[in-house]
């Protein structure tokens, strides 16, 4: 058994000289498999900056970051992109939906770009619209659906394919707080019924009270709230 996400003496900053900025300086953090953390912190310390390294797509770092026990840093560009295409997910704050394709068409699209026959996945799409409650709106466009079904449709689109982890940079921020609720326990069903260890930044204390952990970035380090 291993954890989903080993972070150990992480260190990173951007530019250089008088432009350095310092975002983490000797950052641990463990989440066990099957956990849901929320990450918190001020705006601008390096949240978002967490989930794209934890995501392989920032490599300019030092120390040492695991997925499922393998370290990233190892990883050549074909390794890292098989974590992404079936180990980790992503879900932002903006859905990013495709506004040409219809509800079922957005959810099979990263099945269909990794060349993978959407066909073989037909019962999991039916099994994440009951899920996300998108059955009804399976054949409506992103525009014809409220903020709310714009980001359950984004979250099925992510969780299509059980990844091990799913990564949400504030999923509810921009959704009203009823909107909000919902997307929190779509995602602990997620993390109870399926398994899926999520760790979401959020700004919001009651979203984050959703999660089993609360860790904080602070003074460059991550630290549990208790
Ligand atoms: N690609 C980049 N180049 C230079 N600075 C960056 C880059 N990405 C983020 N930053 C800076 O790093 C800091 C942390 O950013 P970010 O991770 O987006 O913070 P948060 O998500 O916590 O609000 C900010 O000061 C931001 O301006
Ligand atoms: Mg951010």
């Amino acid at each position: 058994m291993y954890n989903s996400i080993e972070i150990k003496n992480l260190k990173k900053h951007f530019g250089s000289g008088d432009n350095e900025a310092l975002i983490f300086d000797g950052a641990d953090l463990t989440i066990e498999k099957g956990s849901f953390v929320s990450l918190t912190g001020a705006s601008g310390s390096g949240k978002s900056t967490l989930l794209y390294l934890i995501g392989g797509l920032d490599r300019d770092f030092t120390g040492d970051i695991r997925i499922s026990g393998q370290s990233i840093s190892g990883m050549d560009d074909k390794q890292l992109s098989y974590l992404r295409s079936n180990k980790l997910s992503y879900v932002f704050q903006f859905y990013n939906l495709v506004a040409n394709l219809t509800v079922e068409e957005n959810i099979l699209l990263p099945i269909e770009l990794s060349g993978r026959k959407t066909r073989d996945y037909l019962p999991q799409l039916e099994e994440i619209l009951k899920i996300t409650g998108l059955s009804e709106k399976r054949k409506s466009y992103p525009a014809q659906l409220s903020g709310g079904q714009q980001q359950r449709c984004s979250i099925a689109r992510a969780v299509l394919n059980e990844p091990e982890i799913l990564l949400a940079d504030e999923p509810t921020g921009n959704l009203d707080k009823n909107s909000g609720e919902q997307i929190m326990k779509l995602f602990r069903q997620l993390n109870e019924q399926k398994g899926i260890t999520i760790l979401q930044v959020t700004h919001s204390d009651e979203c984050a009270a959703y999660a089993n952990r609360i860790v904080k970035l602070s003074d460059h380090r991550l630290e549990d709230v208790e």
